[in-house]
């Protein structure tokens, strides 16, 4: 019996006509002495009704023996749904199929969770769900993001062909890289003591590309990093990876709106504004507190040091004079917070070394708050009319450095706007994406324990050319011609123009950074070398790809838009790996283990 449709398939129209659908039972109704299956398969599913004055008692004893997802394949003939039996909510509602032939081809034993109830599911344990995996990914909301998945890889590749780029497959046993995360090594057993290091991106590797002249290269590349991992990283990743030779920071702006405007319109039919807003790295911490802002909604951060540099608020003040900030944001609605969300947010404070968080509830017309009375006329003037202070707001406030008092009041933010958007208070924005560009990033920062400098975004970003008399005279005012591409407060990618002169690179590595020479030559050597054979100026940029869909499928986690997606703890449930290897593996890499576990 081959199956002749899909089980999103059949209407009115088919009526009388016999037809065959394959799939998984999913639910069972004995009612009035009649068996309804519903069949369904990854296009949706149909309602068939086994009637035993028509069938022959075997086959009716056989449906009765079946139980949610056995799989099965039913012969029948088309059929209206007697009248008030439809079901509006499925495609096929309007019709059923009169069973005249069934096949068990596998039972299916009781299932460790429903897969046929979204509400029931929605609350099932994730990591039950993801030590069955198999069964999760039944569920229509977890197959319709696969799909999205397959869509969105398509579409990507069909759009960078138009554009001219060949996509190039590069290796994934690869060498150490100074990239940032750490790295999962791979062991090489034909030299004890050398190992390969699994790619954190194709990074060097599309460079060299481009000193080979491929121009326009991009990829959907594996990438690995052993990192904390969060709702938003994965140790195994993909990315769309793009690099383009003879280009500036305005090509990959535009080659990115054009492919996420064909994205939108592929994925959810949308068209988006382009071209995107851009906002420097230094007023997106002044005005939002993160690099990352999630512009939807407004919340400013505004500062108030010109105000509150002769108060006898000693905290605020004495701020101020040690060179620090006053800043504070306008919670609006949030006066009745608890006092435990007034702690959590304290807590936030306390992390960045804040003694506290000061703050204002506006409640009954009164500004409830021991700290007000320390505050003149002009002081509480310039808070209500900065901050347009009315009946039930919440004042918050950041006394320290400036980065320090940004990243504070940035952290505080969010945390208001999930409160908020939890009682349903949030004033958003319509537009549901808010794209932009975060630009103007400095090229280093100074990790002050360490005591050295340490690239923003990775070793091989350009200077902005202005800027490269500074890289040894004032390395902290060198911008990077780097950018990110954010939506909806997610860094979803970022890139950068790189250095193409092999004595810039060298002087970055060497001179800035603090590798030494002969650790550059071992690393890099084969990159300087091939700089110095012709290298075009080039760039290119790195879009996370499960963000993109999880962004797209409206998911906070990428574990949901992942396949076989691996927990916090970095470990396959299903599988349940990583494990132990056989003491002949170890042997043969040349491999001691000398303490089991760490912990
Ligand atoms: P970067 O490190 O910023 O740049 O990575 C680019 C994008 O990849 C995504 N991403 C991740 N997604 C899931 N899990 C992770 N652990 C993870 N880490 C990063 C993010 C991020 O914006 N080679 C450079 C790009 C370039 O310069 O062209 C790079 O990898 O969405
Ligand atoms: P204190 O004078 O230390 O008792 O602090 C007075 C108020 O200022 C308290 O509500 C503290 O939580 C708050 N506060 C202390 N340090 C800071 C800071 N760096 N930024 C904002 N508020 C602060």
């Amino acid at each position: 019996m081959k199956r002749t449709h899909h089980c999103n398939e059949l209407r009115l129209s088919h009526s009388g006509q016999t037809v065959t659908l394959a799939g998984w039972v999913h639910s069972r109704r004995d009612l009035g002495g009649l068996i309804f299956l519903d069949i369904r398969d990854r296009e949706g599913r149909t309602q068939t009704v086994l009637d035993p004055s028509r069938l022959t008692r075997e086959i009716f004893d056989r449906a009765s023996a079946l139980r949610s997802e056995c799989v099965v394949s039913v012969t029948g003939t088309v059929q209206q749904r007697p009248a008030g039996t439809g079901n509006a909510k499925i495609a096929t509602g309007e019709v059923e199929v009169a069973v005249t032939q069934l096949i068990v081809l596998n039972m299916a034993e009781v299932l460790p969770f429903p897969v046929d109830d979204p509400e029931v599911a929605s609350k099932v344990n994730e990591e039950l769900r993801l030590q069955y995996r198999y069964l999760d990914l039944r569920r229509p909301e977890m197959a319709r993001h696969l799909r999205l998945r397959s869509k969105v890889a398509i579409a990507t590749r069909q759009f960078m062909d138009e554009q001219g780029f060949l996509e190039v497959e590069t290796p994934t046993l690869f060498k150490s890289t100074p990239e940032g995360a750490r790295e999962f090594l791979v062991p090489n057993r034909r030299e004890p003591g050398t190992f390969y290091a699994l790619p954190q991106s194709p990074q060097q590797f599309k460079q060299i590309l481009m000193v080979a002249g491929v121009e326009k290269y991009f990829q959907l590349a594996r990438c690995y990093r052993d990192e904390d991992l969060r709702a938003d990283r994965q140790p195994e990743f993909t990315q769309v990876d793009i690099e383009m030779s003879f280009i500036e920071r305005e090509d990959i702006y535009q080659l990115i709106e054009g492919l996420l405007k064909r994205l939108w319109k592929t994925a959810l039919g949308m068209d988006i504004p382009t071209p995107f807003k851009r906002i420097s790295f230094e007023e997106a911490l002044n005005r939002y507190g993160i690099d990352k802002p999630d512009t939807r909604f407004g919340m400013e951060l505004v500062d108030f040091s010109d105000d509150f540099k002769g108060s006898s608020f000693k905290v605020f003040s004495g701020a101020i004079a040690a060179g620090g900030v006053v800043k504070a944001i306008n919670a609006k609605g949030m006066a009745g917070a608890t006092q435990g969300q007034i702690e959590t947010m304290t807590d936030y404070a306390k992390s960045f070394g804040a003694k506290g968080l000061a703050y204002i509830k506006v409640e009954n017309g009164e500004w409830k708050s021991p700290i007000v009375k320390f505050f003149s006329e002009a002081e509480k003037q310039a808070l209500t009319s900065k901050l347009k202070i009315s009946e039930g707001d919440l004042i918050l406030f950041a006394a320290d450095q400036w980065l320090n008092a940004c990243e504070i009041l940035g952290k505080i933010r969010l945390y208001c706007a999930e409160v908020l958007k939890a009682q349903g208070k949030l004033e958003v924005d319509g537009c549901p994406y808010h794209f932009l560009w975060v630009v103007e990033f400095p090229l280093l920062g100074f990790d002050r324990e360490q005591n050295r400098w340490y690239s923003s975004h990775h070793p091989f970003t350009a200077p902005v050319a202005d800027d490269i008399p500074m890289l040894k005279s004032d390395p902290r005012k060198v911008r990077g011609q780097h950018y990110d591409v954010v939506v909806n407060g997610v860094e979803l990618g970022g890139g950068s123009i790189r250095i193409h002169q092999p004595d810039v690179q060298k002087t970055i590595f060497e001179d800035l950074l603090g590798i030494p020479a002969e650790e550059t030559r071992l690393r890099f050597g084969y990159m300087l070398d091939a700089f110095k054979y012709g290298a075009p100026p080039h760039g290119g940029i790195a879009l996370g790809f499960d963000r993109l869909i999880a962004i797209l499928c409206g998911t906070p986690s990428i574990r949901d838009v992942i396949a076989f997606p691996k927990t916090a703890k970095g470990t396959d449930l299903m599988t349940d790996s990583p494990s132990t290897v056989s003491p002949r593996q170890l042997r043969d890499l040349y491999l001691e283990v000398k303490a089991a576990k760490k912990e």
